[in-house]
């Protein structure tokens, strides 16, 4: 018989094959299974041939043998084409490992997509030395690989233990809209575009709306895509994110950074306790160890000084853009920015989650709450705001948040005093204006939290896919 001559048909007399996923084969060891899903690794053997399928829920062995491995198909077989396989499902002896622990070994298969020989197989698309720029463009086959398939399926499992800690906290889920006519961080990071006649932008953050949603519903929180056009291409930029925010009524600045922290010991106990977490954990990052509270909690004027006295210098403004022979380094002083590199060394240094508090209003937007009595004058009139940043380690700042100017005229004038007119946020002032209060909130960038959980270099591996300045495809 020539092999292209041998047509496989499924024995009907055997047992009625019980059809499930990979995750679930456990509790039928000894029976009949049918399983479907993706080549993910093959290996021939004389009239044996080695399967590593991969459905998404797990990786199971599968041997196919004897005339099951004569058939035409079996010839065209390769990474990534799609097969069923009906077999017993056998535990493997102590000695040999296969994942789960156990193997099917098939008394019946067939291929339901073939996928590419040759220079168009999926292994030869790309390897260990295909660049950055070449990997986000076949991002839609890198996906399918152990680690990224990793760091998607723990971001899933991210998202739903921020909900279920953010739900037992008592806040509410809401969807504000993407399509907006107000800036909240900055006229310089919109994208705007025509909404039919008229000018909009994508969001930049969903605060303002979750502020006027607090009267209705109470303390809220939303999982939204922000966007903004971050001109610089970092590791921790992203031109669309994922923005876990909340707003909280009646709250006091303490009360802020106090929820922000269970909010996210919450999350991490509830996710490091989800089923599967901790194999993937394992393969992202062993040595993970969750924080422990409270966080360290260190003013803006202190870490300026500990940046002083650590000798970490920033570049100036005017040789920024020099090569770096030519770049010049100074102190930082009172009202400097701290930029990401001297915000990373500090982290990484201190090497625990830092909350870092009372910015300067001037390095802040529009709409943050000064600090009560003298901790909030500063020397030349400088004002420190209730504000903080929440810093992990490897990663830098995850969280933004702050209390919010309740006051309707104060709020006026800071409109005024940041050149932004004041009339399209007519919304947002009468949430002052028809009983206020005094609330704060922050915003949590989900792939920034997810590369300092997963121990990922750069954000860009932590979405999808990825957003960023050239960056719109697949
Ligand atoms: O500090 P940000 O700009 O704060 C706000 O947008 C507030 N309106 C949020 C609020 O109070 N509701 O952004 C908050 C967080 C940052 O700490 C960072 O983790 C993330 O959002 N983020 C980005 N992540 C990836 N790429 C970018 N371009 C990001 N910009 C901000």
């Amino acid at each position: 018989e020539k092999a292209k001559d041998v047509v496989l048909e499924e024995d009907l007399s055997l047992p009625q094959a019980v059809k499930t996923k990979i995750k679930y084969l456990e509790k039928y060891r000894g029976q009949r299974v049918r399983i479907s899903g993706w080549v993910h690794r093959l290996r021939s053997q004389g009239k044996m041939i080695f399967v590593v399928l991969r459905d998404g829920t797990g990786f199971l062995q599968v041997i196919i043998g004897g005339k099951l491995s004569q058939v035409h198909d079996a010839s065209l077989l390769t990474n990534e084409a799609t097969i069923e396989v009906v077999g017993n499902l056998q535990e493997v002896p102590a000695e040999k490992s296969a994942p789960g622990g156990h193997e099917v070994v098939a008394d019946y298969w067939k291929v339901i997509g073939h996928a590419p020989l040759g220079d168009d197989s999926y292994l030869s698309r790309f390897n260990e030395e295909t660049g950055p720029s070449i990997l986000a463009d076949l991002r839609h086959l890198v996906l399918r690989g152990e680690t990224q398939s990793a760091v998607l399926k723990l971001r899933t499992a991210l998202l739903s233990s921020f909900r279920h800690a953010l739900d037992a906290l008592d806040l509410k889920e809401v969807t504000p809209p993407c399509i907006v006519q107000t800036q909240v961080e900055g006229g310089a990071t919109l994208f705007g575009f025509k909404y039919y006649e008229e000018e909009a932008y994508l969001t930049q953050s969903s605060q303002l709306y979750l502020e006027t949603v607090l009267p209705a519903l109470g303390d809220v929180y939303c999982v939204q895509e922000s966007f903004r056009a971050e001109k610089s291409q970092t590791r921790r930029h992203l031109s669309e994110f994922t923005h876990l925010e909340a707003e909280l009524a009646f709250i006091t600045f303490d009360d802020l950074m106090t929820h922000i922290e269970n909010a996210i010991c919450d999350t991490i106990d509830h996710l490091l306790a989800t089923p599967g977490v901790s194999e993937l954990m394992k393969v992202l990052n062993p040595d993970f160890k969750p924080p422990s509270r409270p966080f360290l909690r260190m003013s803006y004027a202190d870490a300026i000084q500990w940046l002083v006295d650590h000798k970490i210098q920033h570049v100036t403004e005017e040789t920024e853009d020099l090569p770096d022979a030519e770049k010049v380094y100074v102190d930082h002083v009172l009202g400097d920015d701290i930029a990401e590199a001297a915000e990373r060394k500090m982290t990484d240094e201190i090497g625990r989650p830092i909350f870092l508090y009372g910015f300067p209003s001037h390095l802040k937007a529009f709409y943050m709450q000064k600090m009560k009595g003298p901790a909030g004058e500063g020397p030349n009139g400088m004002v420190f705001t209730e504000s903080c940043d929440l810093l992990m380690p490897g990663v830098g700042e995850v969280v933004g948040g702050s209390m919010r100017i309740h006051d309707a005229d104060e709020l006026l004038a800071a409109f005024k005093k940041q050149g932004i007119p004041a009339e399209p946020y007519y919304w947002y002032v009468d949430q002052r204006r028809y009983g206020t209060c005094e609330h704060g909130g922050y915003g949590l960038g989900v792939e920034r939290f997810l590369a300092w959980i997963g121990n990922r270099y750069t954000v860009r591996e932590c979405q999808l896919y990825g957003r960023w300045p050239g960056r719109a495809t697949p």
